[in-house]
């Protein structure tokens, strides 16, 4: 279709009468998978569209607290359903897009949230921490969202609504020391997020990257050594020293202090409804002004 059809199109759809007689910010009917979704991030977010009208489908490692979101959803009243499961294991991207896609018959937003930090100074990181880091924040994304080629490539839903989020953070864009792994993963994700823009705008598809600055959740709370995953073979312990005083101090944070979990759902709510229609290829910064006057 040639661009000024495509304008017609959409202007036709959108611009008729008024084009905010309806709330732009509402997602009915949306489906939406995201990945890491028991806590933290994901699970506000998942909390935020769902108000929104969307139907949520949770992905965790952790299999209870998963299902206590879903629970605390369809308690007020929203569609929800769980599907456990490591998306570090190569097979389970395809099984859970098929899962939520027999469950709701179509996924519109796909939000790549799921992840951790394992850090270490440069000259002591082994491959394996390198790795871990690599496939949660660059292969599992890329897996799920070639998992959804079939339905989102499919004609038939070209004019369905489609779009993807993923996660990166100040680490990528800046460096942060401690986090070679990290870092390298999350300024890969930019990367690939825009190539999803380029290459799947003719099906219709935003793809959008946030990079989020400190988010107050458990990885970024000082470690009390509960919070522990076992992830291919190694003890991952979420949490950022106490004495990491650099990172703490605040006084670089123009808005002067960490992010709550409710101002990180907001920039995922925005790029996944209608008022970011015309965004993709983009990284939204969601820090507080964090970096603006440069690197620490
Ligand atoms: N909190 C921050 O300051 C911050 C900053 C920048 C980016 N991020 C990114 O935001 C995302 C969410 O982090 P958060 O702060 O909410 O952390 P969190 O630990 O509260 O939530 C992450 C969730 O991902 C799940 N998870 C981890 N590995 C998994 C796997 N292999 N399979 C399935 N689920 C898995 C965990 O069980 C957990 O529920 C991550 O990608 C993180 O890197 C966070």
């Amino acid at each position: 279709m040639s661009a000024s059809n495509r304008l017609q199109q959409v202007q036709s759809h959108l611009e008729a009468a008024d084009p905010f007689a309806q709330d732009r910010t509402r997602i009915d009917g949306h489906v939406v998978l995201i990945t890491g979704a028991a806590q933290g991030i994901g699970r506000a977010t998942a909390s935020l569209l769902a108000r929104q009208g969307a139907r949520i489908a949770i992905n965790d490692l952790d299999e209870a607290k998963a299902k206590l979101a879903v629970d605390e959803l369809t308690a007020a009243g929203h569609e929800a359903f769980h599907v456990a499961g490591d998306m570090l294991d190569e097979g389970f991207p395809p099984k859970l897009v098929n899962a939520v896609i027999q469950r709701f018959g179509k996924i519109n937003c796909l939000i790549n949230n799921a992840g951790f930090c394992f850090d270490s100074a440069l000259h002591k990181m082994s491959e394996e921490k390198f790795d871990v880091i690599m496939k949660i924040h660059n292969y599992v994304p890329y897996r799920m969202i070639k998992a959804l080629s079939t339905h989102w490539m499919d004609p038939a839903n070209l004019e369905m609504p489609k779009c993807v989020i993923n996660i990166a953070s100040t680490s990528g864009l800046h460096g942060a020391m401690g986090q070679i792994n990290y870092s390298t993963a999350k300024a890969g994700i930019i990367g690939m997020t825009k190539t999803v823009a380029s290459e799947w705008a003719r099906y219709n598809v935003r793809a959008n990257t946030v990079a989020y600055g400190w988010i107050d959740t458990r990885i970024t709370r000082p470690p009390t050594g509960a919070e522990k995953m076992v992830l291919a073979g190694q003890e991952i312990v979420s949490g950022i020293p106490l004495n990491a005083k650099k990172w703490r101090d605040t006084s670089d944070i123009p808005l002067g202090r960490p992010g709550t979990i409710t101002d990180a759902a907001g920039v995922m709510l925005f790029l996944a409804c209608p008022l970011s229609s015309y965004v993709t290829g983009t990284v939204i910064e969601c820090t507080g002004g964090r970096y603006m006057y440069g690197i620490r």
